[in-house]
């Protein structure tokens, strides 16, 4: 349980608390003109993992990262110039982007998802200042339990996140009450990833090229199903009670592990067997042991319940046959 303070944005000092709160590692839910967005230091894993763990999502799909100007984005992402334009019309406002993220950019493997492309979002409205201070971008996810209405007060925020987060900056009813129009610049054509606020037609206006919608199995609509790429090179077993000889071990918790002077590699998710800590070092691990002469990793169980869900969702996936 977290001790959920709520504040108001009016009050002297707010915007402050929640730079604190970000720069803690804390998650604060915050307005935007679209909707409440519950926003970690990008850069942070237990802060990215914690955005999980809070709403419950079941899978890691990739997170929207939020900068305060178009000069941060593009430390991260490398913009072709139809996104560019884009960009400076519409932003700050309800369309998000989806780039080439740059090699070496300091966002968690988390919040990207696996995948080497980075959605990102000017909003209006408190964050941006937040952001600037900063200095980097913040992960936001609508601020509610998955699979629950996304909310555009701060008392709907509390509804279903009460005691999960740090922070509530109450800044009354949000403009628009809908995510955010998400888009991918293709060549020539744009591709819809999701509808939102800022309409095809104004976008297709705009970049002088058309949108397309998308299409039931279009590889790119459906980021989970692209994580399959971050499967390591070896075969992966699942809920090993002990490596075997050669074999590469990843942990998790305390419990001392038979034969595991005999492992290949070893990489603990978590030695207290948090959670938290485990989700946030998940990627690494599997990256660690992601090389072609690492023929076999063996997984110890993870727990199922809490975050555990989205971290196992995420091993059979990487153990899944391909
Ligand atoms: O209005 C909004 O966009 C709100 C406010 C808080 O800014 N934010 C929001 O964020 O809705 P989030 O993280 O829930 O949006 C995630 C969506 C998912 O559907 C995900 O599939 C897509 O963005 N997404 C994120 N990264 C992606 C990527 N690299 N490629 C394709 N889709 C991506
Ligand atoms: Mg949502």
């Amino acid at each position: 349980m977290r001790d959920t303070k709520r504040i108001d944005l009016r009050d002297d000092g707010a915007g402050a608390a929640v730079l604190m709160c970000l720069r803690e590692g804390g998650l604060a839910a915050v307005p935007t003109e679209t909707v409440y967005g519950l926003a970690a230091d990008a850069a942070n894993g237990l802060a990215v993992a914690g955005i999980f763990e809070a709403k419950g999502r079941p899978h890691f799909n990739p997170l929207i990262c939020h900068v305060s100007d178009l000069a941060m984005a593009e430390r991260y992402a490398r913009f072709d110039p139809v996104s560019r334009r884009l960009a400076e019309r519409f932003w700050p406002g309800p369309l998000t982007l989806v780039l080439p993220v740059l090699p070496g950019a300091e966002l968690h493997p988390l919040v990207l998802g696996g995948l080497d492309t980075v959605a990102l979002r000017l909003p209006q409205g408190p964050l941006r200042s937040v952001i600037a201070s900063l200095g980097r971008p913040v992960a936001a996810p609508s601020a509610n339990r998955s699979g629950r209405v996304s909310p555009t007060t701060a008392e709907h925020v509390l509804r279903t996140l009460r005691g999960r987060i740090d922070l509530v900056a109450d800044g009354g009813a949000t403009e628009q009450g809908l995510e955010s129009t998400i888009i991918r610049v293709l060549g020539n054509e744009i591709l819809l990833l999701r509808p939102g606020t800022l309409t095809a037609e104004r976008i297709a206006e705009e970049a002088g090229l058309p949108v397309r919608r998308r299409a039931e199995g279009d590889a790119i609509t459906a980021p989970g199903q692209l994580l399959s790429h971050y499967a390591p090179a070896g075969r992966v077993r699942l809920d090993a009670v002990a490596p075997e000889p050669g074999e590469h071990w990843i942990g998790f918790g305390p419990e001392p592990v038979r034969g595991l002077e005999k492992a290949g590699g070893i990489f603990n998710l978590s030695p207290e067997g948090d959670l938290r800590e485990a989700a946030s070092r998940l990627f690494a691990a599997l990256s660690a042991f992601d090389a072609p002469e690492i023929e076999r990793i063996a997984v110890a169980p993870i727990p199922r319940e809490g975050l555990g869900e989205a971290i196992n969702d995420r091993l059979r996936r990487a153990a899944a046959d391909r």
